[in-house]
């Protein structure tokens, strides 16, 4: 809790990690799996994600003991698949920060590394500032979500898609499932080229106005 009017304001009461903890773990290996995709939709400082991805990140540490290259691509796709989506601006910016963390001290990175980079360009466009109910961003238009994918051999598939179809059908037809058949329904908003980590990293904004790590804690 950090103060009583933020909890009377947006609920906003922080899940203790021993908590967390037992929670992740009713979902068994799906944590740990790199491609398994979770969402956080009131994430707040990012508690649930940032078990995932300690789970995922030593799991990639056991799987891919011996090839450096192998875990940098497996961990940055077990980062780009946490997604988060949370109200207030300090929050958004402590989850990403949170995990940026995690992510940099698990691969011994630095601000600077391409990787820390391509992990942050990830981090500003997975973890949104938006309303989980409405599902629209700060300036109340559609959320827009990357579904990211490893196409082999250091390259990544993005696409992006709005959610605005998929809360407005599902209000009038009940339920999502109604319109699972819907082609349209699953049609990107955006498809990118075909992307390597080097061009991950080119679409982070500059160090100097966005998350950092904090060296004190590596
Ligand atoms: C109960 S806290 C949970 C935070 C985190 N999930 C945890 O378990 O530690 C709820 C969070 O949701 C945010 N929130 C409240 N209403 C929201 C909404 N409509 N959409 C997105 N986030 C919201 C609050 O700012 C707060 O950070």
């Amino acid at each position: 809790m950090r103060t009583r009017k933020r909890v009377a304001d947006h609920g906003e009461v922080f899940t203790p990690k021993w908590l967390v903890s037992d929670m992740v773990d009713l979902v068994g290996d799906e944590a740990e799996r790199v491609d398994s995709r979770f969402l956080e939709p009131a994430c707040g400082s990012g508690n649930f994600l940032v078990e995932v991805l300690e789970r995922r990140l030593s799991a990639v540490r056991r799987t891919h003991p011996r090839s450096q290259f192998e875990r940098s691509q497996a961990s940055l796709l077990g980062l780009m698949c946490l997604y988060g989506i949370e109200l207030l601006p300090d929050n958004v910016a402590e989850c990403r920060t949170n995990l940026l963390q995690v992510f940099a001290t698990a691969l011994h990175l630095s601000t600077d590394d391409e990787l820390a980079r391509a992990a942050r360009a990830v981090l500003e466009v997975n973890i949104v500032q938006g309303d989980a109910l409405a599902m629209t961003d700060a300036n109340g238009h559609p959320l827009v979500l990357p579904e990211w994918a490893y196409l082999g051999r250091g390259r990544f598939q993005r696409r992006d898609f709005a959610y605005r179809e998929l809360t407005q059908r599902s209000l009038s037809a009940g339920t999502l499932f109604d319109v699972f058949d819907d082609d349209a329904l699953f049609a990107p908003e955006r498809t990118w080229p075909v992307l390597k980590v080097s061009d991950i990293a080119d679409l982070a904004t500059p160090a100097s106005s966005a998350t950092n790590i904090s060296h004190a804690d590596k």
